[in-house]
């Protein structure tokens, strides 16, 4: 069924194919909706309702890849509270209720980006790398080499996988915005994409200001209807207008939200 007031977007009871535990807390979970499989871009978000419980609200999550083919769509998410832990005791043929594709994905027309992510913003950045097809790299940051379990994600799909760690116990000691500067100099990116803690944003999108490139962020704010109609993820762009994340983004250029 298509929304009577957003006809590109699906709302359906969605079968669970798959779900797996990734790392610690951090679960992989594969749902057939072939609808938005067709519809969704690198970027994009869904927002899920578990059917049992008193689950009013919907929780939404980023589109960490797509197969078109076997009509399915993949989420990668972290238990964090009372929803995301329902979403984790979901045993495949269960079904959830699936809203999307929502907002505004990344833009695609980049020839060789630079993705930058920490956390579980590197789960959208997976659909993003995986659609440029080989072209981008991937700097990715965690506090310890566990967090790092991305990287084996990432790797068929990227040219370069840098890694840092705040620990050093992988990959460069530090956080992602210690090595980006020399990344940027030694590369020729044409635009930098970002997602993960906004702290690591801010300074990502900083850097990549100073070496003249342009830079994409996905935020992340507390949502409630996700379509544009309830402002509780509104926020002030630097040109002083109100934009709401849910449909304006989540994806941004970075100079429109960041000072
Ligand atoms: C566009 C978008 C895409 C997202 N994609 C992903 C994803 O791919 N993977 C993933 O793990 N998470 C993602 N999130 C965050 C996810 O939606 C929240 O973690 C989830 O809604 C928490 O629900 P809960 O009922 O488990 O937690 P609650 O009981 O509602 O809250 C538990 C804790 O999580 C915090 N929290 C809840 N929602 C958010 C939020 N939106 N931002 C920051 N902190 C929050 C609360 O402040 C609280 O401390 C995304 C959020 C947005 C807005
Ligand atoms: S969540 Fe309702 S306007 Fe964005």
């Amino acid at each position: 069924m298509t929304l009577p007031n957003h006809p590109e977007k699906i709302v359906r009871d969605a079968k669970v194919l798959a779900q797996q535990e990734l790392a610690t807390n951090v679960y992989f979970l594969v749902v057939e909706s072939p609808e938005i499989a067709r519809r969704a871009k690198a970027g994009q978000f869904v927002q899920l309702r578990i059917l049992s419980g008193a689950f009013t609200l919907r929780r939404p999550v980023g589109v960490a890849a797509v197969d078109e083919k076997k009509g399915s769509i993949a989420f990668i998410y972290r238990v964090v509270g009372k929803g995301t832990k329902a979403l984790a005791q979901l045993m495949p043929g269960e079904m959830v209720n699936v809203l999307g594709p929502l907002g505004h994905g990344f833009a695609m027309a980049y020839k060789h980006p630079l993705i930058v992510g920490g956390g579980m913003g590197l789960s959208p950045l997976l659909y993003y790398a995986a659609a440029m097809q080989g072209k981008a790299d991937v700097l990715m940051g965690g506090k310890t080499a566990e967090e790092l379990f991305w990287s084996g994600l990432f790797d068929d799909l990227c040219g370069h996988c840098f890694l840092t760690t705040d620990d050093g116990s992988r990959g460069t000691k530090g956080f992602t915005t210690t090595v980006l500067p020399e990344i940027l100099e030694r590369g020729d990116y044409d635009v930098v994409v970002t997602c993960g803690p906004e702290v690591m944003m801010r300074g990502v999108a900083k850097i990549a200001r100073e070496h003249g490139i342009p830079c994409e962020v996905s935020l992340e704010k507390r949502m409630a209807c996700g379509l544009g109609a309830c402002l509780s993820c509104s926020i002030d762009t630097t040109d002083g207008q109100r934009k709401k994340v849910c449909k304006d983004g989540p994806v941004f250029p970075a100079e429109e939200v960041f000072a």
